[in-house]
């Protein structure tokens, strides 16, 4: 198996690692990297648990990108989203509407939120639940989540309460 070396900048750090060619950005951020906040679903591109924004706001796989193409590239996970203290505002959002239960999908949710609200800041809740297909939640039965994507919407405009 050949290896390459490549820097990751995640969350802001530039992290020097040598990747296995067959090893995914999701193998390698939680084994290598030791940041397991990014969870393996299926493994297979279908339940959006391994979602990482790239590049600020391109929402991605991270169990269907190789590492070894990632070289420099600029990686974001759900801890990396908060500033010092302070929750982004869609994990605020996730808390103050309860939209977390069990919370495996809650990472990878949160991260396709960010990115679906950096390109469409007030989305209706149709293009809410468009934007975040492809993510699976097995508890809540989703309406918390749409609902708190709404609020995130809010506050981030300046327009919440
Ligand atoms: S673990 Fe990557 S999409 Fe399910
Ligand atoms: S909160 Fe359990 S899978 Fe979504």
């Amino acid at each position: 198996m050949s290896k390459h070396f490549v820097t990751l900048n995640v969350n802001g750090e530039d992290h020097d690692v040598v990747v296995a060619s067959n090893k995914t950005l999701l193998d390698v951020l939680r084994d290598q990297l030791n940041m397991p906040e990014t969870k393996y679903g299926c493994g297979t591109g279908e339940c959006g648990a391994c979602t990482v924004l790239v590049e600020d706001f391109t929402a991605i796989n991270s169990c269907m990108t190789l590492a070894a193409t990632m070289d420099g590239r600029k990686i974001t996970t759900a801890a990396g989203l908060q500033k010092g203290n302070e929750l982004h505002p869609v994990q605020q959002a996730f808390i103050d509407k309860a939209a977390v239960q069990c919370g495996y999908c809650t990472p990878g949710m949160v991260i396709k939120s960010v990115s679906l609200l950096a390109k469409n800041p007030n989305p209706t809740e149709q293009e809410i639940r468009e934007g975040l297909e492809g993510s699976i939640c097995r508890c809540t039965g989703y309406l918390k989540i749409v609902e708190a994507v709404a609020a995130a919407s809010k506050a981030m405009a300046g327009t919440a309460g």
